[in-house]
């Protein structure tokens, strides 16, 4: 492979990852690249140092990624949610081991508090930053804006609702900025523009981080949990996949660049499957038809979220083919034969190898009996590469021991982050 170093903005990384829960409704999108462009605007206009100004811009991109359900994802557009802090704390949670994204976490957990006339300004004894009210104010505003009508016709209303909730939902001094932003047209038009958050990142001044590969492995293991996490069913699926995959990767002669480079498309192979609605994620039983066409979407919109990345499009490929099949009958591009590299077919070996030995709720994984014959039979149809199956058989008690250590990490972390 011609590559020997990968290097990708955080901002680029975020703004596909964060749309992957946008395709779960059309009124969601460009929701995080709009709270972003606004808490922005926000911050910059009442003055706070720039250092503030990352930290919101980037916490306005991922401020709803603690969202897990399909159900909550669509509550989050329509009102005040529910479940008010749930996925500020479970985002927060998330994220907050990622060290780019350490200042953001402080800022998402709190981003449904109420001001409450000033009681926001703490939450039982723990100081709320006025970021996350920021981000608040930005988010109400943002959810009330209808796609299908002229913007600046809707201002009034809209501003007319924030007013009227000042003190007692929203900071009153942010609302006295929203105001004065309001006279701006290009601010609104900005915010209902294709890529509302792209002219802020583009413009430099808030210097976001470019990731180097270590990175980018670290952000992957965030995201693999945002998509494992939607279910108990499959909380523990991307981080066996992954580290099957670079145990295979590094049996077959994969460079120590590669071996990193498998272990991010491992983390995000599912990623389509935030879009993927929660009754088909967990069933337990087989899928009917209608139920099967909404899974063989995923990863088609793994391959499209990942897309615009020119850096990652070999772990594009690696990730997005993995229920490709060799004999061609795999979904859902089709791709067989020579044309499925052997990057892809490691991912495709890796991510049967989990999905089979790995326990459900709702059955046990198979043995190591079971599991060689349903590879072999794999592997006779076609289906799957022979070569890496005989790799993974020839070393299978550590790989399958690299995998069962991933998946109880895990396990333990979803514990830590879902309330019971
Ligand atoms: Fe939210
Ligand atoms: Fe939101
Ligand atoms: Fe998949």
């Amino acid at each position: 492979m011609d590559v020997d170093k990968i290097r990708i903005s955080l901002y680029d990384l975020l703004v596909s990852l964060s749309s992957a829960q946008e395709l779960v409704s059309s009124r969601l999108s460009n929701h995080h690249q709009q709270v972003a462009y606004l808490a922005f605007r926000l911050a910059e206009h009442i003055g706070l140092p720039i250092a503030q100004q990352k930290d919101i811009f980037l916490a306005g991109l991922v401020h709803d990624m603690g969202t897990l359900s399909t159900k909550e994802m669509l509550e989050i557009v329509e009102s005040e949610p529910v479940t008010v802090h749930h996925h500020g704390f479970r985002g927060a949670h998330l994220i907050e081991g990622f060290s780019p994204l350490r200042g953001a976490s402080g800022i998402v957990k709190f981003h449904h508090l109420p001001w409450g006339g000033g009681k926001g300004a703490t939450y039982k004894g723990e100081a709320v930053p006025l970021a996350s009210h920021i981000i608040h104010l930005a988010d109400r505003t943002c959810s009330q804006v209808r796609p299908d009508r002229n913007i600046l016709t809707q201002l009034p209303g809209i501003l007319s609702t924030i007013r009227g909730q000042a003190n007692d939902i929203f900071e009153p001094g942010l609302v006295d900025a929203l105001s004065d932003l309001s006279k701006r047209e290009y601010i609104w038009l900005d915010l209902v523009s294709r890529r509302p958050s792209k002219m802020i990142y583009k413009s430099g001044i808030l210097d976001i981080a470019v990731l180097e590969i270590d990175d980018i492995v670290d952000l992957s293991l965030v995201f693999s949990r945002i998509i494992d996490f939607r279910s108990r069913f499959t909380a523990r699926h991307s981080a066996g996949v992954a580290k099957t995959a670079q145990a295979l990767a590094q049996l077959m002669g994969f460079s120590a660049l590669e071996c990193k480079m498998m272990l991010i498309a491992g983390y995000l192979h599912d990623l389509g499957k935030i879009a993927v609605g929660d009754a088909v994620l967990e069933k337990p039983s087989k899928l009917d038809e209608a139920e099967f066409n909404e899974m063989r979407a995923h990863t088609y919109f793994t391959y499209h979220l990942l897309e615009p990345m020119d850096q990652l499009k070999t772990i594009n490929t690696w990730a997005s083919f993995h229920h490709e099949k060799l004999n061609g009958t795999g979904y859902p591009f089709h791709i067989s034969g020579d044309n499925l590299s052997l990057g892809s077919r490691i991912m495709a070996v890796a991510d049967v190898f989990t999905a089979i030995t790995e326990d459900r709720p709702y059955r046990q994984g198979m043995s190591f009996e079971e599991t060689e014959k349903v590879l072999r039979k794999m592997v006779a149809a076609n289906a799957i590469d022979g070569n890496v199956v005989d790799a993974l058989f020839t070393d299978y008690q550590r790989i399958d021991g690299i995998r069962v250590r991933a998946q109880n990490e895990a396990a333990e972390h979803y514990e830590l982050t879902m309330p019971a």
